[in-house]
């Protein structure tokens, strides 16, 4: 065959491969895992992307997932916890979306197996979005163009199935793992200053790393950092498992974009890194199952400042010109 026409030829079926599968720049680039029933998809995404930003999700139409997950926050809304329908206080602070596609499991009390099953939470939980889902489906189905993209993507009408696996397909899509940190480490030895990189060998020194291990700065799994006091209310995944060794665990939380996420811990009673490191530092245990890992080291001001700056050096925002 001559060259020109085997070109031709390869274009010709990379085009029409490429149209058949509707496949766009998303799924091309889908680096993350995913459940084979709901792989994604472009159009997916886009309309669990509009779902997301919708107030009409809540039962007053006040309240969409992105005000208490706004991306200028890296999907936080930095209240120390949230606030629901008519100013009710949620129990937690909110967690940042960004990489989410890599969770092990979902929720402070690491219980919820996908993204998928979470949605219904936040919707029908009274202090959140108040909502109900056998009230709130045929509404979402009665907008012509939810019910139109249902129809294209799924082949069905907008039903439960359309709107947990459009916005979990979206929550997926949002990557953020192009730091500084993730440069110096692809072999850019500039992209990180002399304090970060200090900042960085204290973070492997300390024992941070047992429980925030890169590259996501997370083990996905519930801990007691000893930061639960003794009595309080929100006893973390106990209070789903019901097992008294889970008194004071919660899921470790992701330390990419704790530049922006502030307040910090479940509760969001930590304002500054600062006072993180203060904890840790203390060797704070404020209940008798904490983590054998946490104890007291010794921390200078300048060491601080470089672990802070480590901490900092996390942050990706270039998800905000693709989500
Ligand atoms: C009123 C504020 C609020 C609204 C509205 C809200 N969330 Fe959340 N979200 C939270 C809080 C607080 C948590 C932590 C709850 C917990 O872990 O117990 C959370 C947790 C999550 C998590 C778990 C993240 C993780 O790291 O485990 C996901 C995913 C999520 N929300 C997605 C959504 C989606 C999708 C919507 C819209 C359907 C939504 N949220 C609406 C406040 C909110
Ligand atoms: C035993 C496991 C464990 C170790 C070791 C550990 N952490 Fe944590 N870390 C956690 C858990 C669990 C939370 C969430 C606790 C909560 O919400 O109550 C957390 C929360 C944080 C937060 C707040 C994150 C947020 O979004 O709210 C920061 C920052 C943090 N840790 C930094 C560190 C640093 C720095 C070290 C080392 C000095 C360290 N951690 C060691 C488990 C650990």
């Amino acid at each position: 065959m001559k060259p020109a026409w085997f070109i031709l030829l390869s274009v010709g079926l990379l085009v029409v491969l490429w149209n058949c599968h509707g496949h766009s720049f998303y799924s091309l680039d889908a680096s993350y895992p995913f459940p084979l029933d709901n792989p994604p998809d472009a159009e997916k995404i886009k309309l669990g992307r509009a779902l997301f930003f919708d107030k009409r999700l809540s039962k007053d139409g006040s309240l969409a997932c992105a005000d208490c997950h706004n991306p200028e926050f890296a999907f936080t809304d930095r209240k120390p916890k949230s606030i629901g329908i008519n100013g009710q206080l949620v129990d937690r602070n909110s967690p940042s979306l960004l990489n989410s596609a890599f969770l092990e499991t979902v929720m402070f009390d690491a219980h919820l197996k996908t993204l998928e099953l979470q949605v219904i939470v936040p919707i029908q939980e009274p202090a959140e979005m108040g909502h109900n889902m056998k009230l709130l489906i045929p509404k979402l189905r009665s907008i012509p163009e939810y019910q139109k993209a249902a129809k294209a993507i799924y082949n069905r009408d907008f039903d439960a199935w359309v709107l947990t696996r459009s916005l979990a397909a979206f929550e997926r899509s949002l990557l953020s793992l192009n730091s500084r940190y993730d440069k110096y480490m692809n072999g850019n030895r500039k992209a990180l200053g002399k304090d970060e990189i200090q900042g960085m060998k204290l973070f492997n020194q300390l024992y941070c790393s047992t429980c925030h291990p890169a590259p996501y700065f997370t083990n996905f799994k519930a801990e007691n950092n000893g930061f639960y006091t003794e009595g309080s209310s929100d006893k973390g995944r106990f209070r789903v498992t019901l097992d008294s060794s889970d008194i004071g665990r919660f899921k470790t939380p992701s330390l990419r974009n704790i530049a922006l996420t502030y307040p910090y811990m479940h509760d969001g009673s930590m304002a500054t890194i600062d006072e993180v490191i203060h904890h840790y530092a203390k060797g704070t245990r404020n209940n008798n199952r904490t983590h054998s890992s946490i104890a007291p080291f010794s921390i200078t001001p300048l060491q601080t400042q470089q672990l802070k700056a480590f901490l900092f050096a996390l942050t990706d925002t270039s998800y905000l010109e693709k989500y």
